[in-house]
């Protein structure tokens, strides 16, 4: 965790600073609350995190043991009950609010719900369409002082609902108590690019346009939308997690040494990097469907939405001028990993005999976040024999995940705390959609590509004059 600078940030009003006193999930009979929110909140309570009520609140008429009912069922499908006080905890700290998002009624129900709970922290697990909805009632019934707001992604579908989204927001909330969820942020292996980079001094001198030819960014998934295509189809994949995810990647490998210890320096510089970001043209994106994808639940039959994007992306600051950044994701592609490659420039000359090895890549550090968390920095060594040629090698630092809190359970407790390290800021938020902003207006139309595949052919062309795409693979030992 960041040190943090209590004096110069002016974040610290009450508000911030005391833990919330009551948790408020509305949206709690959906599906995020079911797969990742329950689970989470089980391992905050074994962890002694969560000792507040847990107030839910959905549109169905459901009782409160219903819910414990829903509660126990997905936290069973995501591991075994392995503490049965605490999970008995959990069960009876829960609490039902059912009504109409619409209706002041609700709201007056949850305020009788909260008691004398001061700071209460909103987290609105719903459809984006009703973030003002509750966000306004929650203000209008006297809810919204000393308390706090968790908003789940996607946070606006282009720049000017985010503006508005903002807006409405910051009518109810001041910004430190608006908590804004991008669950890569609870990531440890994406904590640690912010570590490696800071913690160790020798990168550096080198981590710039002098010596990085081009940094890629793979976010590929082996499965398709499930049972998401609805909400797909209002999304596509440029949005989902390309603009929040792996720009989030993006701004930690590419900011600035922030110029004090704390989290409002790291905001401010994270949010330069989008800020220095050239807006995406036409041609700097390559759009892909699946096939199959118009046969899903709730998928248009003649959808155009990408289940994949490709992306070239140029950051106009000092440090990263001339420098390429691509970027992909896609469903149905050849694995499920998450991996960076920054690619380092060529000695000035080829004083070896090397030959066709300059075909290789030039030397890179290779960051794999998904699904393991490794670092491999490939480097030539000569081969033993008279002549001077080598090969390239990748020296690796592996790190055991076992034990690290899973994102929801990282950041849920760090907002219920009041540290708004991990949550995206308002004006990073809107310089990203900024970004991608005039390709989501007028977008190519989405190539097919094959399940299994990776992705249409187009998205080579995007990266031919930087050595093309290198696909994830496993980092071990054994692999070199
Ligand atoms: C979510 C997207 O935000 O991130 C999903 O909505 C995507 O479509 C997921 O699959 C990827 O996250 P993770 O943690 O599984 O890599």
């Amino acid at each position: 965790m960041m040190r943090k600078k209590t004096s110069t940030e002016g974040s610290n009003t009450p508000h911030h600073k005391a833990a919330a006193d009551a948790l408020v999930i509305f949206g709690v009979t959906g599906d995020l609350v079911h797969k990742m929110v329950f689970p989470a909140l089980y391992s905050m309570i074994k962890s002694g995190v969560l000792r507040i009520p847990v107030v839910g609140v959905a549109g169905s008429l459901w009782t409160v043991g219903q819910l414990r009912k829903q509660a126990t069922h997905s936290i069973k499908q995501a591991g075994k009950i392995d503490d049965r006080k605490a999970f008995d905890r959990l069960l009876s700290q829960l609490q039902y609010v059912g009504g109409d998002y619409h209706d002041p009624e609700t709201f007056k129900a949850l305020k009788r719900a909260l008691g004398s709970a001061r700071h209460p922290a909103y987290y609105l697990a719903i459809p984006p369409a009703l973030f003002p909805t509750v966000i306004e009632n929650l203000g209008a019934a006297g809810l919204a002082d000393q308390a706090r707001v968790i908003v789940e992604k996607p946070f606006g579908r282009d720049l000017m609902s985010a503006r508005t989204l903002n807006r409405v927001a910051q009518s109810v909330f001041p910004e430190d108590a608006i908590f804004r969820i991008d669950h890569y942020l609870g990531k440890e292996a994406i904590m640690n690019l912010l570590y490696f980079r800071f913690a160790n001094l020798f990168f550096e001198p080198i981590w710039n346009r002098n010596f990085i030819a081009s940094v890629q960014i793979t976010l590929a998934e082996d499965f398709g939308v499930k049972s998401r295509g609805a909400f797909y189809e209002s999304a596509g994949c440029l949005r989902d997690v390309i603009q929040n995810h792996l720009f989030q990647v993006v701004a930690l490998l590419a900011m600035e040494p922030p110029a004090y210890q704390g989290l409002g320096a790291v905001h401010s510089e994270k949010a330069k990097v989008f800020q220095a970001m050239r807006p995406l043209r036409i041609g700097d994106v390559v759009r892909g469907q699946y096939a199959g994808y118009r046969q899903e639940i709730g998928v248009a039959k003649r959808s155009d939405v990408e289940t994949y994007c490709a992306l070239r992306l140029f950051i106009d600051s000092w440090r990263w001028a001339g420098v390429p950044w691509y970027l992909r994701s896609g469903k149905c592609l050849a694995t499920t990993a998450t991996e960076v490659l920054v690619e380092f420039k060529r000695p000035p000359q080829s004083l070896f005999d090397d030959g066709p090895s300059s075909r290789d890549r030039a030397n890179y550090l290779r960051f794999r976040l998904s699904p393991a968390s490794a670092v491999a920095l490939a480097a030539r060594i000569k081969r033993p024999g008279k002549q001077f040629v080598g090969d390239q090698r990748e020296l690796y630092l592996l790190e055991e995940m076992a034990g690290s809190e899973a994102p929801y359970e990282r950041l849920l407790g760090d907002a219920l705390a009041g540290d708004g390290t991990l949550f995206t800021r308002e004006d990073a938020v809107e310089a990203a959609w900024a970004v991608v902003d005039p390709v989501l207006k007028r977008p190519r139309p989405a190539q097919p590509y094959k399940r299994g595949s990776w992705g249409p052919k187009e998205a080579d062309a995007l990266i031919a004059a930087d050595g093309g795409w290198c696909n994830p693979r496993l980092i071990d030992a054994s692999a070199v």
